[in-house]
């Protein structure tokens, strides 16, 4: 594999992680029950509060070693774009406007071995079962590609897909986004949709696929290259004119047929919640394609870090970015992982009028479907820690005329709260922020030199903060 290749590539993350990261990699190498063992550890890491990417080296009998918790943590997610956790969501979003054109190369590295028709055998990977409620075994890390019947404009993202057979998968489209359109569009011209998941992806890949604010013609490959800041590199796989990444561990090729509806799930959702609600699609694998030496890759669902984390960072990058435009006194916007990484968000400002609050709502709940609740402090408030935050809502909101509700809005099917029927949900914006023209209460603040003292007192009394 060459070197740029090597770079955009799962295997090139986990070689910086393990030369520049050793701490945030562990491997297993004792064999490892895939039926909800691998998803209990990653889960007590995350009660632990440890983030490491984890590599089973025997996960179930495939003989393929399986990597999870790849996106779990911020510092390792701010390396892949050279800079710290605290930048990260700016960064991301700085980048991801300005796309890249790809480059497409000969050959992709899973190109190796090709099974094709009756000697497809999904069965054979090792895919967990996940939580005790899931229907079956689910690929969770598989970036499904399609193009655009009507546009040819092609897209990627993540689609839960449960194993329903050899060849057969449960796909859902609940997130209504590209793919969903897409099949509509073949399904109204009386044709399945050739699609292709990829498996085994850079964490850019994975970031760059959650973005939203893009014109229609423009390609989420080329949001991933901005991320890289060079050219994606993509290899054509079989199914029609489709392109995958050129450095990805495999490629399922196949189709979401059209017309066809079979059960699917339960899933242990992002919501820590059993998710009935699908779309109930069918895609049917007909090839893959694999490195010889691949691995394979899970995302550890529920409301792990790994599930979550760049579905918050996206959306921090997405909503500073829409604020920005009309309100450049925003100062950061937190998703917090504990709220699913989408229904809240906290947004900091220094305040310069009143009504700015109520803006940063209306703005906010108009670039995420997801978000329910908006919670607006000023920039004395460490966003990043929810004590704060709620300590600003409980000494600076009087409720009725800082909480304010928009009753009957779109929300996400898989809100468990949300109308069974329409999905609406009733959103909610709280101003938390001092009130204006007004003198408030002066916060209580120690001096960086007192708090310096006390540090060191404390550390020679064999105290480490
Ligand atoms: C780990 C993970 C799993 C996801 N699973 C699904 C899913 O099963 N169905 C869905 O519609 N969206 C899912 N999403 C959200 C989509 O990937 C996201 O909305 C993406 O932008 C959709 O891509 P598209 O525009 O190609 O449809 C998931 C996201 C993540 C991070």
């Amino acid at each position: 594999m060459d070197e740029t290749t090597s770079v955009q590539s799962l295997r090139g993350f986990l070689d910086m992680v393990r030369t520049r990261f050793p701490e945030e990699y562990l491997q297993i190498r004792d064999r490892v029950n895939p039926r909800l063992v691998s998803t209990a550890m990653v889960l007590e890491l995350d009660r632990a509060g440890r983030s490491p990417v984890v590599m089973f080296d025997k996960l179930g009998d495939s003989g393929m070693a399986c990597v999870t918790n790849i996106a779990a943590n911020r510092k390792l997610l701010g390396a892949c774009l050279g800079v710290g956790a605290c930048e990260l969501p700016t960064v991301f979003r700085e980048r991801s406007q300005r796309p890249i054109p790809c480059e497409l190369v000969q050959r992709g590295e899973w190109d190796d071995v090709v099974i094709e028709g009756d000697e497809v055998d999904l069965t054979k990977l090792p895919i967990p079962h996940q939580f005790t409620v899931d229907a079956a075994p689910y690929i969770t890390a598989g970036q499904v590609t399609a193009r655009d019947p009507v546009t040819g404009i092609d897209t990627t993202g993540f689609h839960r897909l449960m194993l329903a057979g050899r060849n057969r998968l449960g796909i859902s489209l609940h997130s209504r986004r590209r793919m969903y359109e897409y099949h509509r569009r073949a399904e109204q011209r009386g044709h399945s949709l050739p699609a292709a998941i990829t498996i085994g992806v850079h964490p850019l890949h994975y970031m760059g696929s959650m973005t939203y604010a893009y014109g229609a013609d423009v390609r989420k490959y080329e949001i991933i290259g901005a991320l890289f800041g060079q050219p994606y590199r993509l290899a054509r796989c079989g199914v029609g004119d489709l392109e995958a990444p050129a450095g990805a561990e495999m490629v399922i090729e196949g189709e979401i047929l059209a017309g066809v509806h079979e059960p699917e799930g339960p899933f242990g959702e992002f919501t820590g919640y059993a998710s009935y609600r699908s779309t109930q699609n069918v895609f049917v694998a007909h090839r893959i394609r694999m490195r010889r030496d691949a691995f394979f890759h899970s995302i550890t669902a529920g409301m792990s870090k790994d599930h979550i984390l760049i579905s918050s960072v996206t959306r921090e990058g997405e909503i500073l970015n829409a604020l920005r435009r009309n309100l450049p006194n925003v100062t950061a916007v937190h998703v917090p992982h504990s709220t699913c990484g989408a229904f809240l968000a906290v947004v900091a400002m220094k305040k310069t009028a009143a009504g700015e609050p109520q803006m940063a709502v209306m703005a906010t709940l108009g670039t995420e479907l997801y978000t329910k609740y908006v919670i607006v402090v000023d920039d004395d408030v460490d966003i990043f820690d929810l004590n704060d935050v709620f300590w600003a809502i409980a000494t600076r909101v009087q409720a009725e005329k800082d909480i304010f509700f928009i009753p009957g809005a779109k929300g996400a099917v898989i809100d468990p709260s949300s109308d069974p029927q329409s999905f609406t949900v009733t959103k909610m914006g709280i101003d938390a922020t001092r009130p204006s023209g007004r003198e408030f209460a002066e916060r209580l603040v120690v001096p960086d030199e007192a708090r310096d003292r006390a540090r060191a007192i404390l550390s020679a009394a064999g105290i480490t903060l």
